[in-house]
């Protein structure tokens, strides 16, 4: 029997730790994410002492902001999206800790007026020379911003500064890999933290704990047993004012390259060796090797693309993409995808996983079912119209939990099954987890853990996946050849046709 003390559960993912004193410097800090997610949880994490009290942030933007005046627009961040200040008091001694500093990312003087406010800081707060840097910019500002960290000597011990990056890393293979060799080229992969906030959620981890935890299900977990998988992450929002942004991403780099593909290898990967940082990417990086669209050649039976018209949600009428803020009018973009991916390795030969997302679907629900295979013999022929393969669904959000379907005898004289449920939630064992991914990821790169990062080499194989359907969907196309739906449906018909050809059908959610 394991003690709780050697349980390598315990004492790597589970772990709560304080990180040293240390400046956390945020580029793009006049953004949202800044206001809404960042500060918020720093300071929540601050109010539950899992900082320390000398923990200090820095915005940087273009804009001429002065301390007090950021300092009052994170404020009203924590009040509206955070669980507001609490005390004065409190807010007050956080805020001391606050400073902004304007700067433009593509001048060097800036960097040394940055470089000499940090050391100024230093001596103030005590934070002993230890940085994060976190590029909230927009991507095509992130090999930029790291060169001239680089180049201003702000990157120069691995151990005292790290970079933290946003997605989508690169557009393609080819950008991706160019970004990681010009980010690698002034800081070392142990400094480079590539941020998906999928993985900062407590049900995402969850995974991990599920699979290698538990002896029952593991036996399972492949071709043997398993008919095929479904990943589905939707959402009810249209563009909330980022249609620039979305315009140049898609439904396939702004979630499928990183969120979706993060759920499939935490779902299909290997057992690590242990929950270090290097046995989980090494076998993420090797499930990703073994992965391929169902049929790179032609391309309609492996992923579907699709974008939303006007329609009807929650009663209330919301336009279609064209007219969702500032896209242009003949723009074909992605605001749905559906793709299904073959592994090409023992676990998994022949089992499709099936992957969609999108934007103006009826529900905001994430989920990953595994359909098992039909018993090889039916007994129950006269029921078996009743008769369903059973599921295992993981609940990623809301909702969040585990639930197993499978069949069950109707009570009465005559033998009909029926299919029906167990259900863990997690709000009644344990109450609401926490819904906020970015404190666990934060307080982990001040940490130096990367264990819930994305290596440079897991990022590139995940581009190469969808490579061949990014070569086609990236081509102009005629304006009005891109398949839509209504908003407030799930996708275009086209996506059903994709589980359909093999007769499977998308789970009902
Ligand atoms: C972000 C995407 O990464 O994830 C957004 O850029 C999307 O477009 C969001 O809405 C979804 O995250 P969550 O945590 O709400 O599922």
């Amino acid at each position: 029997m394991v003690s709780l003390l050697e349980n390598p559960l315990r004492v790597g993912l589970q772990k709560d730790r304080i990180p040293a004193p240390q400046i956390l410097v945020i580029f793009g800090a006049s953004g949202d994410l800044t206001q809404r997610k960042l500060v918020p949880a720093l300071y929540q994490m601050r109010q539950e002492r899992r900082l320390p009290p000398e923990i200090t942030i820095v915005g940087v933007a273009r804009r001429e902001w002065s301390h007090d005046f950021f300092r009052e627009h994170m404020r009203e961040g924590v009040e509206e999206f955070g669980g507001g200040i609490g005390s004065q008091k409190d807010w007050d001694k956080f805020a001391e800790g606050l400073f902004y500093s304007p700067g433009n990312i593509d001048k060097p003087e800036d960097y040394q007026t940055l470089k000499d406010f940090l050391a100024e800081l230093d001596q103030k707060r005590g934070t002993q020379g230890n940085r994060v840097f976190y590029l909230s910019v927009a991507p095509r500002f992130f090999a930029e911003a790291a060169q001239q960290l680089g180049k201003a000597g702000m990157l120069a011990e691995p151990t005292k500064q790290r970079l933290v990056i946003e997605k989508p890393f690169g557009r393609d293979l080819a950008s991706a890999q160019s970004l990681n060799y010009k980010v690698r080229n002034v800081c070392a992969e142990e400094q480079i933290y590539r941020i998906d906030h999928y993985l900062g959620k407590e049900t995402v981890q969850n995974l991990l704990v599920f699979r290698f935890a538990n002896a029952i299900f593991e036996p399972l977990w492949n071709r043997q047993f398993v008919d095929h998988v479904q990943i589905t992450v939707a959402e009810t929002v249209g563009l909330e004012g980022r249609a620039g942004y979305y315009e140049t991403a898609g439904a396939i780099r702004d979630m499928v390259q990183n969120h979706l593909m993060q759920l499939f290898c935490l779902t299909a990967m290997e057992t690590p060796n242990s929950l270090d940082a290097a046995s989980i990417r090494n076998e993420k990086v090797k499930v990703l090797q073994a992965t391929r669209l169902a049929n790179d050649i032609d391309l309609s039976e492996s992923a579907i693309r699709g974008q939303y018209s006007a329609g009807w949600m929650k009663g209330k009428e919301v336009p279609g993409y064209l007219d969702d803020g500032d896209v242009p009018e003949d723009s074909t973009n992605n605001t749905f995808a559906a793709l299904s991916l073959r592994v090409d390795n023992w676990r998994w030969q022949g089992v499709p996983f099936y992957l969609r997302t999108g934007k103006r679907l009826p529900k905001k629900v994430s989920e990953i079912s595994i359909h098992f295979k039909s018993v090889p013999h039916l007994m129950f022929q006269s029921a078996a119209k009743q008769m369903n393969d059973n599921i295992l669904a993981l609940r990623i959000q809301p909702n969040e939990g585990v639930a197993m379907r499978f069949e069950v005898k109707t009570p009465g004289s005559s033998l009909r099954t029926r299919s029906v449920e167990m259900d863990f939630r997690y709000d009644a064992a344990f109450g609401k987890p926490s819904t906020d991914a970015y404190s666990r990821l934060l307080i982990d790169a001040m940490l130096g853990d990367q264990t819930l990062f994305t290596r440079g080499d897991e990022v590139e194989q995940s581009w190469r996946v969808l490579t061949p359907l990014l070569e086609v969907w990236d081509a102009p196309a005629p304006a009005g050849s891109i398949p839509t739906y209504e908003a407030g449906t799930w996708g275009p018909v086209e996506a059903e046709l994709l589980l359909n050809r093999t007769n499977r059908r998308w789970r009902r959610l």
